[in-house]
């Protein structure tokens, strides 16, 4: 850990240098593309999908991916990047929707396919070298799609094919251009991983510079030399993403950091312990805790509608912490944990692809005229990354594997008003969910796993009386992106026994439901 506090200062010049940018058509899987990628330790970015070339050689990529996408390259409309893109010497490797375009723009044919293909499919591979190197003969692949390739130009040599799609991998003759029909990036592409290790190790020529603790050491530096002598303030929520925000800022800075930790009264079981315990024990920083409570609960009194809450919330979070900031004295820096893809959805980045626009919750949590510099230590990182340098930073494992929590806290999970008695019953509830999935093994395999109170009473029978009481659903997905979700497949007798110790040991509470609905069409939050 303490390898962190030293300073590498040679090597972090060249930890970007290796870079490659996915071009965004839409695709639900452009994420996890870019992940994929930094898994080779190489960087990868997304960008959008129509970027001039000169952008995009500012940005020096060694490698260009186009992602997939919903669109049909024929249709009139349909996203297209600049042509010249595939002419400038840059590796390029087309999936999907990016093979059909590249394909078409070099001469190539893309119809509708005969019959649509989802899901898993047997590939022939036909030339187990360069991208599909090691290879073997038959493998599983991975595909999502209506539209194939039907005819490549000449300057094309087809590399594997499916029964049903003749052109499922190409590589272009004089150009170092390659397509793939299947999906690479997901894990149901038991060599995807494989060959996009060939892809950017032996077509874009990476070493693969980019390690997250050297990382964690430029990012260590940089916002040394940025912070100077100055204060900087940072809000901790109980999250993974602000604990490894404040614990970079004490390996940078120390005793010039001071936390906020704002107690909504809408914080999960145990939640302001953990965070006290382990920022004044561990990293000894200048902790505020602020008991805000009462002013949350009176700001939520009587009301239902979900956004109406966040709102409540966010204003009463604003005016806590501007407060309690006021009271530290030469405070020049705020510190926020945003994460990349709070970035890439907010159209933050400045190529990002602004078609996939869409107003993160966590972006712009506390306002400009605060008057603070602001300070995203993380903004370059997906959350798994985080994880990654929370622990190599020292966190303990029950901060750095927590499972994500919405800023509004419980309040978006205690659907209909928000009050203090309906509260310690979801939290009570909710601590019994968490605490069976630990002891079943499976906190970490399940991305979100959680309570939710609803506003239905019904009739049940304990001993011989009649209750008529509270119904908790239990909610539990899994999802790498939290954009698509699919309910946990959990096993029964783990459902039976969170069932059973949340209808015996909450009172109040007499019913409960699993939620097995996926993302979309629902949401994984119920408000
Ligand atoms: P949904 O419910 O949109 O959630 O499928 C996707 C992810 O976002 C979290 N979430 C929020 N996070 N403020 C937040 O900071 C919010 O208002 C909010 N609503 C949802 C949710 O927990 C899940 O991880």
């Amino acid at each position: 850990m303490n390898d962190l506090m030293k300073t590498n200062q040679g090597d972090s010049a060249r930890l970007f240098d290796e870079r490659v940018l996915v071009l965004d058509f839409g695709s639900q899987y452009a994420q996890l593309i870019a992940r994929r990628v930094r898994e080779q330790n190489v960087y990868c970015e997304i960008v959008r999908h129509d970027i001039a070339p000169e952008r995009l050689l500012a940005h020096q990529p060694r490698g260009i991916i186009l992602s997939g996408g919903p669109s049909s390259v024929y249709e009139p409309g349909a996203p297209r990047c600049h042509p010249e893109i595939l002419r400038l010497g840059i590796p390029v490797l087309g999936i999907c929707y990016g093979m059909q375009l590249a394909c078409e723009l070099l001469g190539g044919q893309v119809e509708s396919a005969p019959s649509r293909e989802y899901g898993r499919a047997r590939c022939f591979v036909d030339r187990p070298e360069g991208l599909l190197a090691g290879f073997t003969e038959q493998t599983d692949v991975w595909m999502s799609h209506g539209d194939q390739v039907t005819r490549v130009s000449e300057d094309f040599v087809s590399l594997a094919r499916t029964e049903t799609c003749p052109i499922a991998a190409v590589r272009h003759r004089t150009l170092p251009v390659y397509g793939l029909q299947f999906h690479p990036e997901v894990t149901h592409t038991p060599q995807g991983s494989m060959l996009l290790h060939n892809f950017v190790t032996m077509v874009c020529r990476c070493e693969g510079k980019w390690h997250l603790g050297d990382f964690a050491r430029e990012t260590i530096d940089r916002m040394r030399q940025q912070i100077g002598n100055s204060r900087v303030i940072c809000g901790l929520s109980g999250g993974v993403d602000s604990a490894v925000t404040a614990a970079l800022l004490y390996k940078a800075v120390g005793s010039q950091l001071s936390c906020i930790l704002v107690n909504n009264g809408l914080l999960r079981k145990a939640e302001q312990e953990a965070v006290i315990a382990e920022f004044t024990r561990h990293f000894r920083t200048d902790l505020h805790v602020v008991d805000g409570e009462e002013r949350f609960l009176t700001a939520l009194a009587g009301v239902t509608d979900p956004q109406e809450k966040r709102r409540r919330i966010g204003h009463a979070f604003i005016d806590c912490f501007k407060q309690e900031a006021s009271n530290i004295e030469d405070a020049r820096f705020l510190a926020q944990g945003t994460l990349y893809p709070d970035v890439i959805e907010s159209g933050a980045a400045p190529d990002g692809p602004a078609a996939t626009i869409k107003l993160h919750h966590n972006v712009g949590g506390l306002p400009a005229e605060l008057g603070f510099e602001l300070i995203e230590p993380l903004r370059d990182l997906f959350k798994d990354e985080v994880r990654r340098m929370g622990l190599e930073l020292g966190l303990p494992g029950e901060i750095v594997w927590r499972h994500p929590f919405p800023g509004p806290g419980l309040a978006v999970r205690c659907l209909g008003e928000v009050t203090r008695q309906r509260l310690n019953v979801l939290r009570e509830a909710d601590a019994i969910v968490v605490e069976e999935i630990k002891v079943a093994g499976l906190y970490r395999s399940t991305s979100q796993a959680f309570a939710v109170l609803l506003p239905v009473q019904s009739v049940g029978v304990m001993g011989d009386a009649r209750t008529y009481e509270n119904t908790v659903a239990v909610r539990c997905v899994d999802t790498d992106d939290f954009m698509t979700a699919d309910w946990s497949r959990l096993p029964e007798s783990l459902l039976a026994r969170i069932s059973t110790r949340i209808i015996n040991e909450v009172k109040g509470v007499n019913r409960v439901c699993y939620d097995i609905s996926s993302k979309p069409p629902a949401t994984i939050e119920w408000e």
